[in-house]
């Protein structure tokens, strides 16, 4: 969603802002701009790809500001991009978040001679300021920023200055410190071509940046946040040679499961707590829900915890068990669903972890206790790394629980993640290509297998694709079953296996053609598939892990066949920061 940047040093603050912008681009955006000092504050707004509108750029001065906008409030288009002006121009803004009571504030404006050109809610603030300002631009932002209800993270310039004025309210905001030089931006990964020296601001703060340093005041009153330090690299952040962040990140997972399962068994300290829960809920979105339903099956089945997963949007909906534990998972930490679940779940009383990806992330703010996934940056849309990091943290919990019981899973993933990194779904993608429904289907372990299948496919390749627990498909979805609709099953050794077959040869007796993604030399389930995709012989728990990745590289190839945006599909957006 809306990503923000600023610059103040010796550079050309442009240039800076477009560099980080394009950092910022996984975010998703539909338009985006730069505001800089020279001494007038100049602009520059476009919608549409940044990378195409680079060499367009050509905005003087060493301070700016600069934006990409998810639309909200209003279409997405020039008028409507950030960064916003007062009347006089000389006043210029970003924001990231929702000022719920803009219209509110507008209309007062109006009535007081304000002109508006956008129909978002950002511009009310920098009317705001214009009203309070009268040369001190930190106390002009103090003043508005009471007036303002709901999320922001907000850089603001003004003409004839040579300064940034921050404030964050509920959306992520990081101050990279520099030699002479200082970057905000709404994550790190702007920040990691300049310095890993960063400041996270907290709810309420408000930063005064000038080329001479930086102070941050909360309450009126100034502070001193921690300098923290960025653990990613900038060649984190490139593709390495890969056509796609998706296919680089895919093939990041052998290590990135490995690093997590260590810096879990390194630290297992927070575990304990899990140990006594009479209870576990797990609020989480999309693939890192998809991750929770393989914990959660793990922990009922291996630890015999009762454990169950909440969607995150859904949680605020359900009464919080007592003396529950509740455990927020989220890649990027900044997803406002997951937020806001963990924070009412804290208010209940619950006990709250949360496992994310990103240092410093909104959710480790609002949770009692962290534990990260050792993924790396994740730039591609699809989570994939992701997955598989989340995966191994849960299993590493599950095994030091039970006293070692997944050691051998955990081993035959390390194993065999590379080998299946290169299996070769050209078959399979030649089949689900031009269908205009999938079901994917699993049982047990493998349900949660499926419905990430389905997830992955939809998201990068626009196909419709539902994943089912495949006892499921006779109480409603075999109506849609025939030659035209394939079915993308996981068919692995274990308690479902037989049952599996049978649902194999019911899906048949329907004409759809399947992909099964089944053990090698498993004759039987190759002699149903129209086409097999073979792993290698391992336990149940492991297998399923292993065919995840097939299936990412089955969405990957499709969306590839198909001509899509791999990395960036459209409509979606990487950090989900509105409710
Ligand atoms: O950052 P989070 O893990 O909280 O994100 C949750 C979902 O938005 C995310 O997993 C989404 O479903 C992915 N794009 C799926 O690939």
């Amino acid at each position: 969603m809306c990503g923000i940047v600023g610059y103040i040093g010796y550079r050309n603050a442009a240039n800076v802002c477009m560099e980080g912008l394009l950092r910022l681009e996984y975010r998703g955006y539909d338009s985006f701009g730069i505001a800089a000092v020279s001494p007038e504050i100049t602009l520059f707004k476009e919608t549409g790809k940044i990378s195409a509108a680079k060499d367009a750029v050509n905005l003087k001065g060493t301070c700016g500001i600069g934006h990409t906008r998810w639309a909200t409030h209003g279409v997405p288009s020039k008028t409507n991009a950030h960064p916003f002006t007062d009347c006089t121009g000389k006043i210029a803004v970003v924001h990231n978040g929702i000022i719920e009571n803009y219209a509110e504030l507008k209309r007062e404006l109006q009535n007081r001679g304000h002109t508006f050109v956008s129909e978002t809610d950002t511009e009310v603030i920098p009317h705001l300021i214009e009203e309070q300002y009268a040369g001190n631009l930190r106390e002009a932002v103090s003043k508005i920023l009471p007036l303002l209800e709901g999320a922001y993270a907000i850089l603001v310039i003004a003409e004839g200055t040579q300064e940034i004025v921050a404030a964050r309210m509920g959306s992520p905001l990081a101050l990279g410190i520099g030699d002479n030089e200082y970057v905000f931006a709404s994550d790190g990964l702007p920040i990691l071509d300049y310095t890993r020296s960063v400041v996270y601001l907290e709810d309420g703060d408000l930063a005064e940046v000038t080329p001479a340093g930086y102070r941050i005041y909360h309450d009126g009153e100034e502070i001193v946040r921690k300098v923290s330090t960025l653990e990613w690299d900038a060649a984190d952040v490139r593709k390495g040679g890969f056509a796609h962040y998706m296919l680089k990140e895919m093939f990041e997972q052998p290590e990135v499961f490995s690093n997590t399962v260590n810096s879990i068994a390194e630290n297992p300290s927070p575990l304990c707590r899990l140990r006594d829960a009479r209870s576990v809920t797990i609020v989480a979105c999309g693939t890192s829900a998809n991750a929770s339903n393989v914990f959660a099956y793990l922990m009922e089945t291996v630890c015999e915890i009762p454990t169950r997963v909440v969607l995150a949007s859904e949680f605020k909906y359900y009464p919080t068990p007592k003396n529950d534990v509740v455990i927020a998972v989220s890649q990027s930490g900044e997803t406002a669903d997951t937020i806001y679940a963990l924070k009412i779940a804290r208010e209940k009383g619950a006990k709250t972890f949360c496992l994310t990806n990103v240092l410093g992330s909104s959710l480790t703010r609002v949770s009692e206790t962290t534990l990260y996934t050792r993924a790396g940056p994740e730039v591609s849309v699809a989570a994939t790394k992701s997955f598989t990091a989340q995966v191994a943290a849960f299993m590493e919990i599950v095994n030091i629980i039970s006293g070692g019981k997944l050691e051998g899973a955990v081993v035959e993933i390390q194993r065999y993640l590379p080998e299946v990194l290169d299996c070769d779904v050209d078959k399979a993608v030649e089949l689900v290509k031009d269908a205009s429904t999938l079901l994917y289907v699993g049982r047990g372990l493998s349900y949660p297998i499926a419905l990430e299948g389905a997830l992955k496919m939809k998201e990068i390749s626009y196909i419709h694709a539902e994943g089912y627990a495949a006892g499921e498909l006779k109480h409603g979805p075999f109506a849609l079953l025939s030659e035209k609709t394939p079915v993308v099953a996981v068919c692995l050794s274990g308690i479902t296996y037989p049952v599996m077959m049978s649902n194999l040869k019911e899906i048949k007796a329907r004409s759809a053609p399947e992909v099964v993604i089944g053990e090698i030399r498993d004759i039987d389930a190759e002699e149903i598939a129209d086409v097999y995709l073979p792993i290698p012989k391992v336990s149940e728990t492991a297998g399923v892990i292993l065919a995840s990745v097939v299936l990412q590289m089955l969405a990957y190839k499709t969306a590839v066949a198909l001509d899509t945006d791999v990395d960036m599909p459209r409509n979606l957006a990487k950090s989900v920061t509105v409710e």
